[in-house]
């Protein structure tokens, strides 16, 4: 990648355009079919070659920088006015409208940000599925939302903006700084994620907590001059274990479920263990953060008592404040509807804009070493998107 960018850089000088020129040089447009008959043929090679450009250039959270200048640049040769929304150093969204109206009633969407580790951008022209890091999530989002903006008549696509933010796969920092900037109040939000192409009526809350045990260290042979941290956190895991089968649930989004996805404690066999800690995630499918803190912290409580008696500490820490089940809108005809068990950035635009959650290619697949994508679900995103659009505006 790099060295293409090198070879990139060094023939468009020697060729003497500008910069800007050169990075919209979209590669290779000749390997990418376009036999669809969802949308034009023109318009069908001019997305999938977005689509490629976005997921060759590695986004992973906090490196945003240079797939969010490219994407400024490809929207200003659209003719789209473009600001830049530095959030941290580097790091900025992209924020696009047409003309000078910024005040837009419609606002659409998603997150430039990948998850590691970088994977990358892999055309099957016999299967017609792409493969590649963010060629998912939420890449194949962007293309489509910009691809069906595009296709849009002037008087419609003159009512939406267009945003794409960073940090959405770590602590949504991108969409909290534009929520907290936002030109105005807005009519409806459409935010892209892997959907499978349905519209999503809600997903699940969050919270996310360590729990860090101090012990004092002792020759294993002699535990009782000592405090094991492992021990305490042990017991304190079972405890969880125990709490997670009693967990609040709905009808609407099943049970709350607990993930214990990182224990550390100790250094070795033969010496007490000193410090331990464990990383929780729990999703949850009803009531509130506050609830579920009060309930790990009564069933941690006599672990935590008897862990002090010892001389030790057992502390609990909240990651951030968490969310409660978000409740989205799916009332437009003609999309199949579900929930997720995923986090969004929807929760973290404030206001009481009607909102909206839709994108092509599967959760499922979208973290994984195997991110994958057909081109037909590419295609028809754009159709979707144009419809939402549409109805939103009504
Ligand atoms: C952008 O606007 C200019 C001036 O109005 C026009 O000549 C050009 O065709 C437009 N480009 C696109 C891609 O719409
Ligand atoms: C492309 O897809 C075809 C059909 O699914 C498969 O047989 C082939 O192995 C794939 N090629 C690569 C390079 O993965
Ligand atoms: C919720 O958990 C109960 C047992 O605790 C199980 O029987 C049920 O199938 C679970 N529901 C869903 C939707 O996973």
């Amino acid at each position: 990648m790099l060295l293409k960018l090198v070879i990139l850089v060094l023939s468009s000088l020697t060729a003497c355009i500008t910069a800007e020129q050169a990075a919209l040089q979209l590669p290779r447009p000749q390997e990418l079919s376009s036999e669809s008959s969802i949308i034009p043929a023109e318009t069908s090679k001019e997305l999938l070659s977005l689509h490629r450009k976005l997921v060759e250039i590695e986004s992973i959270s906090g490196n945003e920088d240079e797939v969010g200048h490219w994407l400024a640049s490809y929207l200003e040769s659209k003719n789209f006015t473009v600001e830049l929304q530095e959030v941290r150093a580097k790091r900025f969204n992209v924020f696009a409208y047409k003309g000078k109206n910024r005040k837009t009633p419609i606002l659409v969407s998603t997150h430039i940000d990948t998850v590691p580790p970088y994977w990358p951008y892999v055309y099957n022209k016999t299967s017609n599925i792409i493969s590649g890091r963010g060629s998912v999530d939420a890449k194949a989002s962007v293309a489509a939302q910009i691809t069906a903006v595009l296709s849009l008549e002037d008087a419609v696509s003159d009512k939406v903006s267009l945003l794409f933010v960073v940090d959405e796969e770590r602590y949504g920092l991108g969409m909290q700084h534009f929520s907290d900037h936002a030109p105005h109040a807005y009519d409806a939000v459409i935010f892209g994620e892997p959907t499978e192409a349905k519209l999503v009526c809600g997903h699940k809350g969050i919270i996310s907590f360590e729990v860090n045990v101090e012990g004092k260290a002792a020759h294993s042979g002699y535990p009782w001059l000592g405090v094991s941290a492992n021990d305490a956190l042990i017991e304190a895991l079972g405890k969880l274990i125990h709490l997670r089968e009693n967990l609040p649930w709905s009808t609407k989004y099943g049970n709350t479920t607990m993930n214990i996805g990182r224990i550390e404690g100790g250094l070795a066999a033969n010496v007490v263990a000193e410090s331990a800690m464990a990383k929780i995630a729990v999703r949850i499918a009803a009531g509130t953060p506050k609830v579920i803190e009060g309930l790990v912290i009564g069933a941690l409580k006599d672990v935590k008592a008897k862990v002090e008696d010892e001389g030790g500490a057992l502390e609990i820490n909240w990651i951030q404040e968490g969310y409660p089940p978000v409740d989205i809108d799916c009332d437009i005809k003609g999309f199949e509807t579900m929930t997720v068990n995923y986090g969004t950035d929807v929760p973290n635009l404030k206001g009481d804009h009607k909102r909206y959650l839709y994108g092509p290619g599967s959760i499922f697949v979208a973290h994984s070493a195997h991110e994958t994508l057909k081109v037909e679900d590419l295609e028809k995103a754009v159709k979707d998107f144009e419809r939402l659009i549409l109805a939103t505006l009504k």
